[in-house]
């Protein structure tokens, strides 16, 4: 069948070629937002009377025919049309007649296909925005079981302070609201209008863009035609949230496998979300966190795989921007299934609060309430830090931890040691003593875990 662009040409296009160059494989995953923009454009045609409004008609009836069938299955696409745009505008033809050719009146390629890559991020952006919410949602659950659990706090994943596991859970609740945060504001540039730029310049005859714009929501027309069909911003900006949004999932992944590991045995994951071994029956992996973990590199590959298409591309369109969709598609599958795995991973899991608040017995993580201790009793900081340093070698050599000491010898380091040092020692009232805004003592946390209900509620 001939090219829609043949007319110039004197050959058949070599076989290779054509598959080399073809986007059809991977683009038609762009269909609806393709008959969707068209609908938009020929309907501005008519308004416009660029052409007759019964053309218009039966080229939109004949759009709409074809989305009824993209939507059941039933189109067959095909690799000698190249792209989406041309694979669909055939149909329209074979359908309608050569009517269907005066739906490419106005346009080009440049701008059709940037327009159906904001259509197709916006309805992603705005899934995955739900997606985030319902992971949100589940560690918010899990946190309000847990506000009086208590955990070692680590730094360097060294014993630190102990904390409320709740509060070590709402950390990521907050990570991921300023991801939505991040997806909500981006949709500000998703919603610029390409279309009416034409292949680059413009076009000549009289559109009405801002009428384009109205029909397919969009705030804003780009006001300079070759930034429109060039701007690839707006997809560089999403596979840089979708990076954050993944190392966040990896982040908190990977405390899970820590977690779970016999060491730790602070959690166990739910049967249905671990596998075994084909050779150690006594196995239960973590594959899902693991696997959470693994598919951040591919989103970083596909931020930087299209920074490297981008950098040095001269305007106008080029077709090494053909290379933007499929890092795209990837970047918003891979959120799409991990963000659906990781609510209901963390709503099952099992919190071992016994094992958690053992652990805190068998540590110095209340060292640096005896420091503050002598603070309050006037012994400035850094004196107060030497004297439990000194003890906590005097307990390390003694094998003991700071609760089995004896209050003759606490003082025997200091003389301003009372027997109060025990109930300050003991890690519920180190955790409650954390009182300060933002801090980890329960009464903080269910003022973050309500300001994070109202967020909720409210976004
Ligand atoms: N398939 C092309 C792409 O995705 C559509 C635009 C083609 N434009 C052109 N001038 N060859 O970039």
């Amino acid at each position: 069948m001939s090219k829609l662009w043949g007319g110039r040409f004197t050959k058949e296009t070599n076989k290779l070629v054509e598959e080399f160059t073809a986007s059809i494989s991977f683009d038609q995953k762009l269909a609806i937002e393709d008959i969707d923009g068209s609908l938009a454009h020929v309907h501005m045609l008519g308004a416009c009377q660029i052409i007759p409004l019964e053309d218009v008609e039966k080229i939109k009836e004949g759009l709409n025919e074809i989305k009824v069938s993209v939507l059941k299955g039933e189109v067959e696409f095909l690799v000698e049309h190249e792209d989406i745009h041309m694979n669909v505008e055939k149909l329209l033809i074979e359908k309608i007649g050569p009517v269907g050719g005066k739906l490419h009146t106005g346009r080009s390629r440049n701008d059709q296909v940037a327009t159906d890559m904001h259509l197709y991020l916006r309805n992603k952006t705005i899934e995955l925005i739900q997606l985030v919410k319902e992971v949100q949602q589940a560690i918010l659950s899990q946190a309000k079981e847990n506000i009086e659990t208590l955990i070692p706090g680590y730094t360097h994943l060294q014993r630190a302070q102990p904390v409320s596991f709740a509060h070590h859970l709402m950390a990521y609740f907050w990570m991921f609201e300023r991801d939505k945060e991040r997806l909500q504001d981006s949709l500000k540039r998703v919603n610029w209008l390409p279309l009416g730029a034409g292949a680059l310049a413009g076009t000549t005859f009289p559109i009405n863009r801002q009428l384009v714009a109205e029909q397919l929501g969009f705030n804003t027309v780009y006001p300079n035609s070759m930034d429109a069909v060039s701007d690839r911003d707006f997809i560089l900006e999403f596979l840089s949230i979708g990076s954050i949004i993944m190392t966040h999932i990896s982040r908190l992944s990977e405390e899970m496998v820590i977690w779970s590991s016999q060491e730790f045995q602070f959690i166990e994951l739910d049967d249905s979300f671990c596998t075994g071994s084909s050779i150690m029956p006594q196995k239960k992996n973590p594959d899902v966190p693991e696997l959470l973990r693994a598919k951040t590199g591919r989103t970083y590959g596909n931020l930087i795989g299209l920074l490297t298409v981008l950098k040095g591309l001269p305007l106008a369109y080029n077709k090494d921007m053909q290379e933007d969709k499929e890092g795209m598609f990837d970047t918003v599958e891979t959120l799409e299934g991990s963000l659906q795995l990781l609510a209901p991973m963390i709503e099952t899991m099992t919190v071992k609060k016994d094992v958690m608040r053992k652990a805190l017995n068998q540590d110095f993580s209340n060292a640096t309430d005896i420091a503050d201790y002598l603070v309050t009793k006037g012994l400035p900081f850094r004196d107060a830090h030497e004297v439990i340093g000194k003890i906590v070698l005097y307990s390390i050599q003694h094998n003991k931890f700071l609760l089995d000491l004896s209050i003759e010898e606490y003082q025997q380091f200091s003389s301003l040691f009372e027997k109060d040092i025990f109930v300050i020692l003991s890690p519920e009232h180190v955790v409650s003593a954390r009182n300060s805004y933002g801090g980890t003592s329960p009464a903080q946390v269910k003022e973050q875990i309500n300001l994070a209900d109202d967020k909720l509620a409210n976004s």
